[in-house]
């Protein structure tokens, strides 16, 4: 513990339960000394665990659908209201894709469930910043940071419409982080983090393989959820106040892999089979 975010003030989106990212997120910046408040749907608050998320940090719970404005509306003035003054971080960690969910492959996708998934998984981070910045309710030298995946940059099967989902977070995160940047020094970042095994992650098919595939391949193995805590908290800290319209790779150094011994030794052993 270091008191990184000592009187700082949050909003983590996107914990469901304890297997989610935000969840660990969540424990971690108040671990560091801040105050939040936790936000996720009506739905995920019925039949998720993050009321217990809720009472075990002291956090308040505020309903809201991603992609409904007045709802973040809400979520951003209650916050302030509860927390006492204005916000110095939020974490937007929400994904979903009703083509992946009723198996439609990328090329029969249905239309309606793509721009479903582009809503819910991109634009809802351009309303909710845009929100924040309506309402004036960030705090100078602020930090907003978003999870993503490198099928935005590189094809993966089964990923589907979710890579062009993440492709338009990741320009969202560096348009946001010019205009919000040049207006009130609010840094705005997203970081593409390993396969990790959570209820969004476990959604795609083969999620194993990708998984596994990934650890073989990064020379450090994944980056787990406690991983992924650690790195955000320097995000929203004061350490990293210049760092801003970035997509942050936390992978274990996947991204900058061809080939590995450990990956070769797989092959190596099912061609000998
Ligand atoms: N798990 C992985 O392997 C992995 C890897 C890289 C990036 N990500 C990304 O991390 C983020 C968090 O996902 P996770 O893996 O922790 O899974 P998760 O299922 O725990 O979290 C997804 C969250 O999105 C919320 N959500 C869905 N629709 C919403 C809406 N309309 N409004 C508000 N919230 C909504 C869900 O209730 C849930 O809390 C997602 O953006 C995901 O794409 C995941």
């Amino acid at each position: 513990m270091y008191n990184l975010l000592k009187g700082k003030r949050g909003i983590i989106f996107g914990a469901l339960d304890e297997k989610s990212m935000a969840w660990r997120i969540a424990e971690r910046v108040v671990e560091e000394g801040a105050q939040i408040t936790l936000s996720n749907t009506a739905m995920a608050i019925r039949f998720g665990q993050v009321k217990e998320l809720s009472q075990k940090l002291n956090a308040e719970l505020i309903a809201a659908d991603a992609t409904n404005v007045e709802d973040l509306e809400n979520v951003f003035k209650k916050s302030m209201e509860v927390l006492g003054g204005k916000i110095d971080f939020v974490l937007h960690s929400i994904g979903m894709s009703l083509n992946i969910r009723k198996n439609r492959p990328y090329t029969d996708v249905k239309y309606d469930f793509y721009m479903k998934t582009l809503d819910i998984s991109a634009v809802s981070f351009h309303k909710m910043i845009q929100t924040a910045y309506r309402l004036d309710a960030m705090n100078e030298w602020g930090s907003i940071v978003a999870i993503t995946y490198i099928a935005a940059q590189r094809t993966f099967d089964k990923y589907n419409d979710m890579a062009d989902a993440k492709a338009l977070l990741e320009s969202i995160a560096r348009s946001w982080g010019y205009y919000y940047g040049k207006a009130k020094k609010v840094r705005v970042n997203t970081v593409s983090q390993s396969p990790t095994p959570t209820t969004a992650g476990q959604g795609i098919e083969g999620f194993d393989v990708f998984y596994n595939y990934a650890d073989k391949l990064s020379p450090l193995g994944n980056a787990d959820s406690d991983d992924l805590a650690n790195y955000v908290v320097t995000l929203f800290s004061d350490l990293t106040r210049k760092v801003t319209m970035q997509n942050l790779y936390h992978d274990g150094g996947f991204s900058s892999m061809g080939m590995s011994e450990a990956l070769m030794q797989e092959f190596l052993k099912a061609a000998e089979k």
